[in-house]
């Protein structure tokens, strides 16, 4: 079946997020699936109507700050049209420098956009992390909300991770379009 192509959507301070877009972006190719990919601070949120399903990249900043940009759209971002959307997050962190805060802010992320009703895909399991706390967690400290990368301190295991998890993906999302 033909699907819409996915957009890739990330803010980032310094470039980290960005380079781990790149990356999903060519694994997904690798599969044969096509993902446009934009920075938050150069696109307007309404472009997100416009795709079937969304991957959205978040890092978090100062102690469980909010990426400036993505910050920027707030409470807009719950009155999008996303309800017959698939989304996933990815948010980076650094969990032993803020291992009280990591990855905090694909938690907000995800609080902001749940109440369009959209579908979301990929979370993960937090085995092999080290932290204390993260607003991204669900069913207690077992699962991130999406994929938790940490280029500070695990970045040898950042291929791996997003390989796996754009496997995760494409599996899921073919679930959701079935
Ligand atoms: C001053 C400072 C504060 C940070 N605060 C947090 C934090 O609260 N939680 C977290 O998980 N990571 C935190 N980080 C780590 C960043 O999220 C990480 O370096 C990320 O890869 C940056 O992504 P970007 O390059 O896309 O902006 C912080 C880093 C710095 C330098």
């Amino acid at each position: 079946m033909e699907q819409s192509p996915i957009a890739l959507i990330y803010g980032t301070d310094t470039n980290n997020t960005e380079e781990i877009g790149k990356k999903i972006v060519t694994q997904f190719e690798d599969l044969g699936v096509s993902v446009e990919m934009f920075n938050i601070k150069d696109t307007d949120p309404s472009i997100m109507e416009q795709y079937d399903m969304l991957i959205l990249g978040i890092p978090t900043w100062d102690f469980g700050g909010i990426q400036a940009d993505w910050e920027d759209l707030g409470d807009n971002l719950g009155s999008l049209n996303l309800a017959n959307k698939t989304i996933a997050l990815y948010g980076l962190g650094d969990q032993f420098g803020y291992g009280d805060y990591f990855v905090d802010a694909m938690g907000w992320l995800y609080e902001k956009l749940k109440p369009t009703g959209a579908t979301f895909i990929g979370e993960w399991s937090t085995e092999g992390y080290e932290f204390e706390a993260s607003r991204a967690c669900i069913n207690g400290k077992e699962t991130f909300i999406g994929l938790a990368v940490d280029e500070d301190q695990q970045f040898e295991l950042t291929d791996e991770r997003v390989e796996q998890w754009v496997i995760q993906l494409y599996a899921e999302r073919s679930v959701e379009a079935a």
